[in-house]
């Protein structure tokens, strides 16, 4: 494995970013701090020095489709939740797109970041965070945990983990499934897998959708989670009234 293990840093994707032409497919970025580390919606992702695991794979897939690009979130979603599961940790679950969760607490954010030639992905940066070894979080965050928490299973908590063993644990997960992607863009089993494993699958729960052709209103409704469509990576939720409707990333948001 070929990393780049880095004190601090701005962000690890920057780092990515700036060696993808020279770097080899699967170089990893790994930081014990950073100091503008990138989250989802234009947030920041905040993380105790050395407490954490943060670090971005490159990724330069030969001959990927751009509509195919939802796999690597799910390479590296399944890769994530295969290594808590490996550790013992239970429900594990997967927030589409990409979070993973502990039963109902966050425990790794992701950012993957895109560069597309033509109808080609050519590069992909994925960012992740996974919680380790951090015990306490700040109050503004709605549902954070960490592996080290969850072994705890609320009881004591064990004995501090070493991030480089971690890294390399986690690495072999989404590396192995990264290889297995066929000439057909796909990995064998991987939607099942993903599919399974969807957080709030089947439940009824809070969303809140936006309306962008009515001008951004905010709408919250009940609906239950039925599935991921494959060719879209679209979310499918059902209404109340039956209705199953179909979003994009930033056109639907989770009420924790
Ligand atoms: C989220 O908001 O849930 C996504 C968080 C992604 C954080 C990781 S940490 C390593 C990499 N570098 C960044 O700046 N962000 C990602």
């Amino acid at each position: 494995m070929n990393i780049h293990w880095l004190k601090i840093t701005e962000s690890t994707n920057k780092d990515a970013w700036a060696g993808r032409d020279s770097a080899q497919d699967g170089t990893v970025w790994c930081a014990e701090y950073q100091s503008a580390g990138r989250g989802q919606r234009g947030n920041r992702w905040e993380s105790a020095a050395g407490e954490n695991l943060m670090f971005s794979i490159l990724f330069k897939p030969r001959r990927m489709r751009a509509a195919d690009q939802f796999v690597l979130s799910q390479v590296c979603a399944v890769g994530v939740a295969r290594y808590l599961k490996e550790k013992g940790i239970a429900p594990v679950y997967v927030k589409w797109p990409n979070d993973v969760y502990v039963a109902s607490r966050k425990v790794c954010g992701m950012l993957l970041e895109n560069a597309v030639s033509g109808d080609t992905l050519s590069v992909c940066v994925a960012g992740i965070g996974i919680n380790v070894n951090q015990v306490s979080f700040p109050p503004e965050l709605p549902n954070p945990t960490s592996v080290l928490l969850s072994l705890g299973g609320g009881g004591a908590v064990p004995a501090r983990m070493d991030l480089r063993e971690e890294l390399g644990m986690v690495l072999e997960h989404i590396l192995g499934l990264y290889g297995r992607i066929g000439e057909d863009g796909r990995v064998p089993g991987l939607d099942q897998e993903y599919g399974a494993m969807l957080f709030r699958l089947g439940e009824e729960a809070w969303y809140e959708e936006t309306e962008y052709f009515t001008g951004g209103q905010v709408h919250r409704f009940r609906g239950c989670i039925v599935g991921v469509e494959k060719e879209t990576a679209r979310l499918v939720v059902r209404h109340g009234d039956g209705r199953p409707v179909k979003y994009y990333f930033k056109e639907i948001k989770y009420i924790l």
